[in-house]
């Protein structure tokens, strides 16, 4: 008991399963329907403060000095000129600069000092000043003197040093698979697919830039800082600093987006810390939008190859899947683009292999779907090709190769929609009324085709917990460190919360983003919404048994709606039962018996595209997809995930290319007017169907994820659409105009 409250704990494993979800019996659901997002006014009206605006006083700003070469050591930096500027205070090079790792960076983050550059655009010393203006300007007036040394800068020239990734990254990503002979059956087969496509370097490209604000105070440091896992970029820099993690606190209620370029430590909050802890004085550090691209982290450039053997009935007899990535020296992440292959499609003889090369660029990092991404552009572009050469229709082709069990580990699926999916998007489509032949249907100076793909992205869980309190006027309390970076967990956490507990949506307050609040497992992987609201879902479930004791009633007699507990007809008032106010730590965390199952999220799409025959000029005309991930917890927020999801998708297969400089890797288009993401004019309205499902494998929730999977596919059904529309099969992406003319 604290202050007269009640507190308690408890906790759900993901371990058997959950075939009678406290959703499902709930009287009037919020959960499912499109509730609007609860923090939209505050973001809207602008009193959502984002990392930068936190005003705090006495701040100082930080500016990067960076690298302008892309492989060597600085020999000496030249400060008397800006350490002389007005308003300049400190010019640091602090070997801690550089210990930013990424999201799988850790305690192997680059191991060079921070004199040792490894690519363009490396931090190297920070400048602190009065204002913002001064420390650039400083920033820009220290000369660093440097050798060059011998770099890495064209993955392309690199391929033959190929090397096993040193870590398959705690056994999420598997770096090879192999059974049967696929060399023999690719010999025998009725019809076969071998081919290469590339993936160029990608930038996340959010919103909001990255920025910190860092204050010591009393030996404690408190970072405002733009994170989508608090937690790992506080223990992450707590290693840095050689602190102990409690000393430090990171604070992310408002992120504005991600895609994982905002996991674990990046260096704005590792310069800020510093140069707070040098300075005496709190210190902002934002990036530009060109640091952002050249000093955070991108998705790995890919080669990949495909192989595929069909028999003359259309089955799959053999698939591999070759991928070499490129990474900087020292770090563990690798682009892990064959990970859908292991379980979309079924046949006896496969392989799924990743290599890496190591290159001096900016890091490689998680980038929404880090694998599937890319990975299902070429084995969906792939199965594109092989459904052409047996004569097949391409959703006929996945509907023959859809496995009953996982094809390597012959685990059953938990849920697995996929044809469902491909079936109802078809229908929804009007994919038999198609043109046949690639190139022959044109009206004007546009050539129109159609495409389609699967979808499938790994369905991951890790520990999550939060509290949830009642107070004594019966308004509930969410807290967590999970954080909202867009998707809506403000608003899907309240929604659970709302039905579980029988209270309005309104009278529930919901706090994220903070490290003295229970630990979660973050915004990524798609897991947000399941693992944070299963920890909900634990803690409301205790909640409600003590509700049901505090009125000496049975938990199985009640039901709670309308802010009442309702049981043998007599209602009683939750505020009134939750007495001083009843407090419960929820936690949830992944169990062995869920391992015995493969869980992926599924989905299907569909698309026209027009090119212009004379300019190459390419226009989306239409789309729909159709996805299977368990419960939707809100029509809304889910929706505009998957319409996300598609748009990141087109863009990556259309016009995303983060150019490097062969000659020293500095990226070229480091900014959005030069780096081409999709705008509204690009994209036509998306049609969006996610079917009624229940996993009951998954979770309580009976949700999989939603964040990641609309980008899966979407990039091949773009592509496989502009092949019908033109003849032309482009396997080096972007499809640029040029590479259509
Ligand atoms: Mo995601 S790439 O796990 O933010």
């Amino acid at each position: 008991m604290t202050d007269g409250r009640t507190e308690a704990t408890a906790s759900v494993v993901m371990d058997g399963t959950f075939e009678s979800s406290l959703l499902d019996v709930v009287p009037t659901p919020v959960v499912g329907s499109a509730v609007r997002r609860i923090d939209g006014p505050l973001k809207v009206t602008g009193r959502a403060k984002y990392a930068a605006e936190h005003h705090v006083d006495g701040l100082l700003h930080g500016a990067f000095v960076r690298a302008p070469f892309g492989r060597g050591r600085v020999t000496g930096l030249r400060t008397e000129t800006a350490c002389a500027m007005p308003g300049v205070l400190a010019l640091i090079d602090d070997e801690r600069l550089i210990r930013n790792g990424g999201d799988f960076g850790g305690d192997a983050a680059p191991p060079q000092g921070v004199r040792d550059v490894v690519y363009f655009g490396q931090p190297i010393a920070v400048a602190v000043a009065e204002t913002f203006e001064a420390a650039r300007a400083a920033a820009a007036a220290v000369q660093v003197e440097y050798e060059l040394e011998e770099g890495i800068f064209d993955f392309d020239n690199a391929l033959d040093q190929a090397q096993p990734p040193t870590d398959d990254i705690f056994g999420l990503f598997q770096i090879h698979s192999e059974q049967g002979d696929v060399d023999k059956a690719m010999a025998e087969a009725y019809a076969w697919v071998d081919e290469v496509w590339t993936t160029p370097s990608q930038a996340h490209a959010a919103m909001e830039p990255h920025a910190a604000i860092a204050q010591w105070r009393d030996g404690h440091l408190t970072i405002n800082g733009s994170c989508q896992s608090p937690i790992l970029a506080r223990n992450q820099l707590a290693t840095a600093l050689a602190i102990e993690p409690g000393k430090v606190r990171i604070q992310s209620p408002f992120v504005g987006g991600g895609f994982g370029g905002k996991l674990g430590l990046m260096p704005e909050i590792v310069a800020a810390a510093v140069a707070s802890e040098v300075t005496g004085r709190p210190v902002k550090v934002t990036l530009s939008r060109q640091q952002v691209f050249e000093t955070t982290g991108r998705r790995p450039a890919t080669r990949q190859r495909l192989r595929l053997a069909a028999n003359g009935s259309g089955c799959l007899t053999a698939i591999s899947h070759e991928t070499t990535t490129d990474q900087l020296a020292g770090e563990i992440f690798f682009e892990p683009a064959g990970i859908a292959t292991h379980s979309l499609y079924a046949g006896d003889n496969r392989m799924v292999d990743h290599k890496v090369v190591r290159v001096n660029k900016l890091l490689g990092v998680s980038m929404r779907a880090p694998g599937e991404a890319v990975g299902l552009l070429a084995l969906e572009c792939a199965m594109d090709e092989l459904a052409e050469k047996l004569q097949l229709d391409p959703v006929e082709l996945r509907l023959r190769n859809d496995p009953q069990v996982h094809p390597e580990s012959g685990h059953p699926f938990s849920t697995r929609a996929l044809t469902e999916c491909l079936r109802l998007g078809a229908e929804r489509f009007g994919w038999k009324n198609r043109t046949l032949v690639p190139g022959s249907l044109r009206e004007g100076a546009w050539l129109i085709g159609c495409g389609m793909a699967s979808a499938s992205r790994g369905n991951l869980f890790g520990p999550s917990a939060a509290r949830v309190r009642i107070g004594a006027d019966g308004r509930v309390v969410i807290e967590t460190e999970m954080t909202d970076i867009g998707t809506g967990t403000y608003t899907v956490l309240a929604q659970i919360a709302s039905d579980l507990l029988g209270v309005p949506i309104g009278n529930v307050d919901v706090r994220l983003g903070d490290t003295d609040s229970p630990a979660s497992a973050g915004s990524g992987g798609s897991w947000g919404a399941a693992t944070s609201g299963s920890a909900v879902y634990a803690a409301c479930q205790k909640l409600r048994t003590m509700l049901a004791n505090a009125a000496g009633i049975a938990i199985e007699k009640a039901t709670f709606s309308d802010g009442c507990l309702t049981a043998d007809g007599v209602q009683r008032q939750i505020r009134d039962l939750a007495g001083d106010g009843m407090s419960v730590d929820g936690s949830a965390a992944p169990g062995e018996g869920n391992k015995a199952y493969d869980q992926c999220s599924y989905g299907a799409h569909f698309c026209e595209v027009r090119v212009n025959a004379t300019t190459g000029e390419i226009r989306v005309s239409r789309w729909n997809s159709v996805f299977a991930a368990g419960r939707i917890l809100n029509m809304r927020t889910a929706t505009s995930q998957a319409i996300g999801g598609i748009v990141f998708g087109i863009g990556g297969a259309m016009t995303e290319e983060m150019v490097h400089d062969p000659r020293t890797g500095k990226v070229v288009n480091r900014d959005l007017g030069e780096y081409h993401v999709p705008v509204h004019a690009d994209i036509p309205e998306i049609d969006v169907l996610f079917l009624e499902e229940r996993d009951t494998v998954a979770n309580p929730l009976n949700v999989k994820g939603v964040g990641e999977l609309g980008v899966c596919g979407a990039g091949a059904a773009f592509a496989n659409a502009i092949y019908n529309a033109t003849g032309v099969r482009v396997r080096e992406f972007p499809i640029t105009l040029d590479k259509l003319l």
